[in-house]
This record gives structure tokens, sequence and C-alpha cells, in this order.
């Protein structure tokens, strides 16, 4: 086998070793029919239970109540931006965001095309270095709903918990946390997440959906951009990503084979404290970019000292197999992203790796 490096990508992302090897195992047939997943109709009976498979599988992981519907769509993360406020925000009607990084503020930015935006809470002055505790949230009276991103993939920021909208029904980014520990699907409305961090490759875009919102999407809805007609199409209004929904299903049974929801919290628990400990142990060498209670499990992003140690930090990794640390452009520094699929024994390497980084540039 090529060797596996350590992939530290914050998406595409690293995906199973097993997951992978199944998919190899496969490719060229699929159950034996002698055609690859990837040559079948969609509307097959090769691949129907392929997508059946595959919903069932985010259901059970995910507790999914049986009054949401469970989605796989094109546009990435990106496009929910604009489909929720293009089915529930109208004009001279206004929704609630909660900016805690990058992604939230692009959700801003194409929700305003819809209506009035209300940004109830926003860390941009301090940097996104923190996500607002319950209590701090005051919700507008007329607000058609509330939107946050449980997990900014590019500053390293989380919730700790289920944001509760108090009656206002919740609308969740959980592009780069969906299936690292249970969350309750109940506080929520709609959740979506681009599949290529936890969940599979690009070119899926998970939504859940509930039944009542499905029900306020506006009659003359373009097609392609209408939740009523992708859920009653089970996700083939066109032809979906089928090869994406396959390993999105490989993957739901490898969480499932590994202890599910509970499980991958407690690894991801343990991975992020051994590199979170690494950092404050360096007597300030490595910052930390998230306060502490708002660290994320999955996108651990710290400083060096200068960017000229950063580069040669990332350099440096790179030749030792550790790739991908580079932190995101916008906001420069080191990202390591260990999503579930990631290995301790990674997390492992690269901290012996900064600790030897530090001592020879300390
Ligand atoms: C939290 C979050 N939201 C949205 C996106 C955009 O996702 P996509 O590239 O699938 O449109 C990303 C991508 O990394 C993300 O991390």
């Amino acid at each position: 086998m090529t060797e596996r490096i350590y992939n530290f990508s914050a998406g595409p992302a690293v995906l199973p070793l097993s997951v992978l090897e199944k998919a190899q195992s496969e490719l060229l047939s699929l159950n034996g029919i002698g055609m690859s997943v990837m040559e079948v109709s969609h509307r097959s009976k090769h691949f129907a239970p392929v997508l059946e498979s595959a919903i069932n599988g985010i259901r059970e992981l995910l507790r999914v109540p049986d009054n949401y519907k469970i989605l796989f769509l094109q546009g990435g993360a990106s496009l929910q931006f604009s489909m929720i406020p293009m089915n529930f925000l109208g004009a001279g009607e206004a929704a609630d965001y909660v900016v805690t990084g990058a992604w939230g503020k692009k959700a801003v930015k194409e929700a305003k095309r819809c209506g009035t935006v209300n940004t109830i809470f926003s860390t941009a002055d301090s940097g996104f270095k923190s996500v607002p505790m319950q209590d701090e949230l005051t919700f507008s009276e007329n607000a058609k709903y509330v939107h946050y991103t449980s997990n900014e993939t590019i500053e390293g920021v989380e919730f700790k918990y289920d944001l509760d909208g108090k009656g206002l029904p919740v609308v969740c980014d959980a592009s780069s946390n969906i299936l690292s520990k249970p969350i309750n699907v109940e506080k929520h409305a709609l959740i979506y997440a681009g599949a290529q961090k936890n969940i599979g490759p690009s070119g899926v875009t998970l939504v859940i959906i509930r039944d009542d919102l499905i029900e306020q999407v506006p009659e003359n809805q373009h097609s392609m951009l209408d939740y009523r007609a992708l859920a009653e199409n089970n996700s083939m209004l066109n032809t979906p990503n089928t090869w994406g929904i396959y390993l999105i299903n490989l993957v739901c049974e490898h969480v499932k084979g590994h202890g599910g929801l509970a499980e991958m919290e407690k690894k991801n628990e343990e991975k992020a404290k051994i590199l979170y400990d690494a950092i404050d142990a360096s007597d300030g060498f490595y910052r930390g970019h998230a306060d502490q209670r708002a660290r994320s499990l999955m996108n651990v992003t710290y400083r060096l000292p200068s960017e000229e140690l950063e580069k040669q930090f990332t350099s440096e990794a790179t030749a030792q197999n550790l790739d991908g640390l580079k932190g995101h452009r916008s906001v420069g520094g080191i990202r390591a992203s260990i999503y579930n699929a990631f290995p301790k024994e990674g997390v492992q390497a690269l901290v012996e790796f900064m600790k030897d980084f530090a001592q020879k540039n300390g």
C-alpha cells in the first residue's frame, strides 16, 4: 500500500482508511453487479439501497426524529447561506444571526440580499475568539429564525451547547463539527453541513430540516432551491452526487461500528486535549487563538512568535509528513484540523514535532 501521511487539512479532510479501502475494493463492481456506483442510474435498484442506507445512517447516528427530512444536496454549505433566506426570509422580514467567525459573516452577507439581518451577537471586534453563553443572547421579537455556526473552522471556535431558540426556529451551520459528538437535533429547525470534513467527500451537503419549516417554502420557489421539492423527491430532483452519498453511507457504517457519536466525542476530546496541553505548556511559544472555553475540538488554531517562524514550522512539518497545518490565508498562523478520522498517533507526532521545534527556535 502507498504510505499515508498525517493530513491536518481543514477540508476536504482525512477519511477513515477502512472506508477508502472498502470503496477501493468496490470501485469496479458494486456488490458484484459489474459496474461502479458512479456508473449506475441514481434511480436504479442498485443505488436506491445506498441512498436509503445513508439516510438511515445519519438518522440513527444523530437520532433525527421522524418529523425531519434528511437531504443530500449540492452547492456546498455556501449555497445554504442563500437557500435559507431565499426560503424563509422574505422582503420586509428579519432574521437573527450570531456571528462567531468568517463563515457566519458570509452567511449574513447572503441573507442581507433577502431581508433584514439582525446581528444579535458578534465577536468580530475581538477577532473571533469566543462564542456567547446562551444567556447572553436576546432574540429579536420579529425574527423568523436564528442562525449560528456551531464550529467556526477558520478561527477554531466552537459552541459547547446546542443553541436554544426559545421558540424561534434555530438554523445551524454544523459543517465542521457534525458527527463529532452527539447533538440535540430537536433544538434545531434546520441543520446543514458540507460533507467534506466529517461525513464524506466534497460535493454533498447534508441538510436536516423539520417538516413545519418545509411547509413555509414559498410556492413559486425555483425548483432546485425549493426544500419542499427536494424533500418530496428524496434528494433526487436532479442527479445527486451518487459517489458522495455512497461514501457518506460507508462513513456512517464506520462511525456506527466504532461506538457512534459518544465514542467519537470521547476520542475527539482526548486528541484535542493533547494538542491544547502542548500549547499551554510551551511557555508562550505557541499561543492558542480561541478563548479557553470556546476551543474547538476539530480545528486547533495557534500562533508562533513570528510569521517567519510559522512559515518555517509548516515547511519543516510538511517535510516530516505532517501536512496541511498552514492556517487559513485570512488569519494566518497554524491550524491543525483533527476531525473524527484523524488518528491520535498523528496528534502525538505533531506534539513531538512542536516540542522539538520550540526547543530549537525558542
Ligand atoms: C463552517 C463552514 N461553513 C461553510 C463552509 C463552506 O462550505 P462549502 O465549501 O461546502 O460551500 C465551510 C467550509 O469549509 C465551513 O467550514
